[in-house]
């Protein structure tokens, strides 16, 4: 049996991940969901954007599926939080384009690795006396560089995958973005089977638009990995079909990349599969390849046959009907 912690959070987070829960509870697997607090309802509730039990239950849990919180200025955030308690150091994004989705690039298949626990989201930041300047920290470790940059080349060899590209802004931010290149060009010795090279972040920006196909891996620092990672999920068809995984030594922790989306909360339209991707990558993590496969399969089905699908993709269902679609395709497979 497996304990999975589920934090849906605010706005379509609890309805993304009610729905990605029924999927799961359809699978012939025995799942234990453990239901905790995190985000700007937790907050207005508790006092506190995420409780030490929601960590604690994480940290005790095989894995855990993450939905999406609304940001509260001034206080701690909870995925932030819970991706360095757990020490998910890596944030895997793959970018895939599915067949049925009316998307600027059909054909693409590549992964974004985005550094998790430091860069400019370390969460450092200050203001001087006299409150005229604001200061953030942008900490890039030898340690931390290696452990993404190690994880990526894995990753690249296990999925027979012959370029690993390292993006950054060495030539301004020369000493932080110095570590991460250094270690990336030290550790590709130890591949030598693998292409490495690198780009400008700034230059990435562009190439993503003009031969994303190029690609394979991509390994990058925190805040440049959120950036490219959405700017991604728009090549492909959006938000709503982007899932990620942060995957460390001990845990994972599963959720979409996109936020709380207020602008469509409480209206049960938003597009589910981003979630049910990312708890596919879970049951990946949990190394139930069968089913993630099956869910998988089941998502892409459904994409494929077009006869139900949320706004975002052009359809005009609900974000249940979605859900209830790919259970009857599981079924059926
Ligand atoms: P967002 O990702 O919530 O929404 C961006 C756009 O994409 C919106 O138009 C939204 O309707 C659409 N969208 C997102 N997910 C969708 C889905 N599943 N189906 C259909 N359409 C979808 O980003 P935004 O609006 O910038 O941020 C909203 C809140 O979420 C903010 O408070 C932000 O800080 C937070 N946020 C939280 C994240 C997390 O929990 N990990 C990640 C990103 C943002
Ligand atoms: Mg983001």
């Amino acid at each position: 049996m497996y304990k999975i912690t589920t934090v849906g959070g605010d706005g379509i987070g609890p309805e993304v991940m009610k729905g990605t829960i029924a999927i799961l509870k359809s699978l012939d697997l025995n799942l234990d969901f453990i239901e905790m607090e995190a985000g700007c309802d937790c907050l207005k509730k508790n006092g506190t954007t995420i409780p030490e039990e929601t960590i604690k239950s994480a940290k005790k849990s095989d894995a855990t599926l993450f939905g999406a919180i609304t940001t509260v200025a001034n206080e701690k955030s909870p995925i932030i939080a819970l991706r360095k308690n757990l020490d998910v150091y890596a944030n895997l994004r793959p970018v895939k384009s599915f067949v049925g989705i009316n998307c600027l690039y059909p054909k693409l298949n590549f992964y974004i690795v985005r550094e998790n626990t430091e860069g400019l989201y370390s969460e450092i930041e200050y203001c001087s006396a006299d409150e005229k300047t604001a200061i953030a920290h942008r900490v890039v470790s030898k340690k931390a560089s290696k452990k993404i940059i190690d994880f990526t080349f894995k990753q690249a060899t296990e999925n027979k995958r012959d370029k690993v590209t390292c993006v950054h802004k060495a030539n301004v931010l020369k000493k932080t973005d110095g570590i991460f290149k250094e270690s990336f060009y030290k550790i590709a010795k130890n591949y030598p089977n693998i292409k490495v090279e690198d780009y400008y972040v700034d230059t990435m920006a562009m190439y993503l638009i003009q031969k994303p196909e190029y690609f394979d891996y991509i390994v990058t620092t925190n805040l440049f990995g959120d950036i490219l990672s959405d700017e991604a999920a728009g090549l492909v068809g959006g938000l709503g079909i982007t899932p990620s995984g942060n995957i460390g030594d001990k845990h994972g922790l599963f959720e979409p990349v996109h936020g709380s989306a207020p602008d469509i909360a409480g209206k049960n339209v938003s597009n589910p599969m981003a979630m049910i991707l990312s708890s596919g990558m879970m049951l990946d993590f949990l190394n139930e390849k069968y089913y993630s496969n099956q869910v998988r399969k089941a998502v892409e089905n459904v994409l494929k046959k077009k006869k139900i699908a949320t706004p975002d993709l052009g359809g005009r269902n609900k974000t249940m009907d979605v859900v209830n679609e790919v259970v009857n395709e599981l079924k059926s497979l």
